[in-house]
């Protein structure tokens, strides 16, 4: 499985990247405005950063504007992913950008319904957004296990990105439910590392060991 974040913030993902875990970035508007800083000046400098996919979204709302929005995105750099919304002037982007040879990401993603037309558009990357989803009160993770069947169904390329991660339960669950990809921000990545019982344990170690060697050294 590979491992996203979702985040356009240079610290985070030079502290992420340093520990060879992140195989690419996602961004979105939000996260975009959070930094203050001009979208493309911001993809590329995350792809200075960072030797994987990036996602970069459109915010334009018309497919004409969409294209042409997605192909000066595409040209930032090689590594870069259009990411279109699943409506539909973003479903004609998608179907136009990947004849052309974009990769996209088709974002936004609710239901499985969803999930099969972005497919269809020659979609590279689809993004089910499991926490705004259980925010709801339906399952994040249901999403998942149904895209997953549908696509192994009619080997479908398009490769299943979990957004919205909210948790490391999140991470595990989507993994065991067949997404291909997890995207999550800094503050997930890091927990997934938390356990305590390796906190007590190395701390067991590292005290066994220091007081052998002091004893030796007393003796
Ligand atoms: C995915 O690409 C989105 O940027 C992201 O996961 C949205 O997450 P949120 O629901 O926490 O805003």
């Amino acid at each position: 499985m590979k491992f996203f974040l979702d985040s356009a913030n240079l610290d985070e993902l030079r502290n992420a990247t340093a520990w060879g875990i992140v195989d690419g970035v996602t961004t979105n508007p939000s996260l975009i405005a959070r930094e203050g800083v001009p979208l493309e000046d911001r993809i590329r400098e995350i792809c200075a950063l960072i030797d994987g996919d990036v996602s970069a979204e459109v915010v334009s709302t018309k497919s004409d504007d969409m294209v042409a929005e997605g192909r000066r995105l595409a040209r930032l750099h090689r590594n870069v992913v259009v990411k279109l919304p699943l409506i539909p002037d973003g479903i004609r982007a998608c179907s136009i950008l990947s004849r052309e040879g974009v990769r996209t990401n088709v974002t936004l993603c609710f239901s499985a319904a969803q999930a099969l037309i972005a497919a269809k558009a020659g979609a590279y990357i689809v993004s089910p957004f499991i926490g705004r989803l259980d925010d709801i009160g339906a399952s994040g993770i249901d999403l998942i296990r149904d895209i997953a069947t549908i696509y192994r169904n009619f080997a479908f390329p398009t490769q299943i990105l979990a957004a919205s991660i909210r948790s490391p339960m999140h991470v595990v669950e989507s993994a065991k439910a067949g997404a291909h990809i997890a995207t999550m921000p800094f503050k997930v990545l890091e927990s997934l590392f938390h356990h305590p019982l390796t906190t007590k344990g190395l701390e067991q170690f590292l005290s066994d060991y220091s007081k052998a060697f002091e004893e030796a050294a007393v003796r």
